[in-house]
């Protein structure tokens, strides 16, 4: 079975072609991404009308070498649209959670593909595919295979991104039930909130994580501890749900407080913040993962490329002895392998549907049918 998988849910346009003749062990024939950080710089965030029109342009510009490198017969047109039916079996396209007028884009490329090849399209939860990114293991050498792990029920993935913090139940395979999530900023918001306030680049995720290393490497900087205490929202609230929006909050008056922050201090409250996220995250969690019996924890989304939180959930995982599934680097950030991924796992919903049936949907939640 060959996958074509398409995302497009935010700044990233990706495509990924893949190859499986069991279900499990999968060949990557050809993977890209473009990236629009750059772009989006200026502006401190994604701007979703120029997201759209990149995603529109680099679309085809991404097939035509996709297909070539990938081997499928065909022969690309100008615009990059292959004229022959390349041997496919299916399109999985993100129809959501993101930003539509960026949804809209992947699906309306989909919908053309399917109608030029003749193949069926599975639509995709975006958040799925976090979730099958830390299913994934590279076989040891060979790059281009993967295959997907076996997982422990019940499970518990937790979805850290730019837009998403969510503790998500699978009592079994493809079922989930969200039983956690916050009430305002995600968590990877919250770091591009405080990077800002500290005058740091966007995407502030890997910024704020440098320098909070930095304090954890250097003696005078640790030994600042509780210089500047943020607060821990809802540790012990009865739920499972997270606030991140007062953490900001409480940098920002901080910072009102000592005035313009020397390089020392941003490094200070980089620490405190991201030990202030991490103890929440670790904290509830935890509760969960002990109140449902969970045997396996995967954790998807951009914020689990940080290093701290990553190895605050290994030794919790393994003090609770059991299963961690987190992506391999590479696929922390939205990619189109994760789509393809659940779109092999899903193949028997594929369905041969006529252009304009599909609709993007920007707060599809887990569990919802699509
Ligand atoms: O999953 P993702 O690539 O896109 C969304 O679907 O949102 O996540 C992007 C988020 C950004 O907020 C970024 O700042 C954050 O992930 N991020 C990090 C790190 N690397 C990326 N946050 C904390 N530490 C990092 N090392
Ligand atoms: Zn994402």
């Amino acid at each position: 079975m060959k996958i074509l998988g398409i995302e497009t849910s935010c700044d990233e346009t990706a495509l990924s072609l893949i190859k499986s003749e069991n279900g499990t062990d999968i060949t990557v024939l050809a993977d890209k991404t473009l990236s629009q950080i750059a772009l989006h710089q200026p502006y401190g965030g994604v701007f979703p009308n120029l997201a759209k029109r990149e995603h529109i342009k680099n679309l085809p510009l991404l097939l035509a070498p996709l297909l070539e490198e990938a081997g499928l017969a065909c022969r690309a047109t100008p615009e990059g649209l292959a004229a022959e039916k390349p041997t496919l079996d299916a399109i999985a396209v993100t129809v959501g959670p993101g930003l539509e007028p960026c949804l809209w884009t992947g699906i309306t490329f989909a919908e053309t593909l399917a109608e030029k090849w003749g193949v069926p399209i599975i639509p995709v939860n975006h958040m799925e595919g976090h979730i099958m990114s830390a299913l994934l293991t590279k076989i040891k050498d060979k790059s281009a295979k993967h295959k997907i792990k076996e997982t422990r029920f019940p499970a518990l993935a937790l979805l850290i991104s730019g837009g998403h913090t969510e503790l998500v139940l699978i009592r079994k395979e493809g079922e989930y039930e969200i039983i956690g999530e916050t009430r305002d900023d995600a968590v990877g918001e919250a770091f591009d909130k405080v990077a800002r306030l500290l005058g740091l680049p966007y995407p502030g995720g890997p910024e704020i994580s440098r320098l909070a290393e930095s304090a954890r490497m250097n003696m005078s900087a640790s030994s600042a501890d509780g210089l500047h205490p943020l607060p821990r929202p809802m540790l012990h609230s009865p739920d499972y749900d997270f606030s991140f929006s007062g953490l900001k909050t409480a940098v920002l008056y901080l910072l009102k407080k000592i005035g313009e922050p020397n390089e020392e201090t941003k490094i200070q409250i980089a620490r405190e913040f991201e030990d202030a996220v991490t103890e929440v995250l670790i904290a509830k969690t935890k509760k969960a993962l002990e109140q449902y019996g969970a045997q396996t924890l995967l954790i998807g989304g951009g914020v689990i490329a940080n290093t701290n939180i990553r190895r605050a959930f290994e030794r919790l995982t393994k003090e609770l002895q059991i299963t961690l599934g987190v992506p391999e680097p590479c696929l922390t950030t939205d990619n189109a392998l994760m789509i393809a991924v659940v779109g092999l796992v899903r193949h028997q919903e594929a369905r041969r549907i006529k252009a304009g049936t599909l609709k993007a949907r920007g707060n599809l939640r887990l569990g919802e049918k699509i």
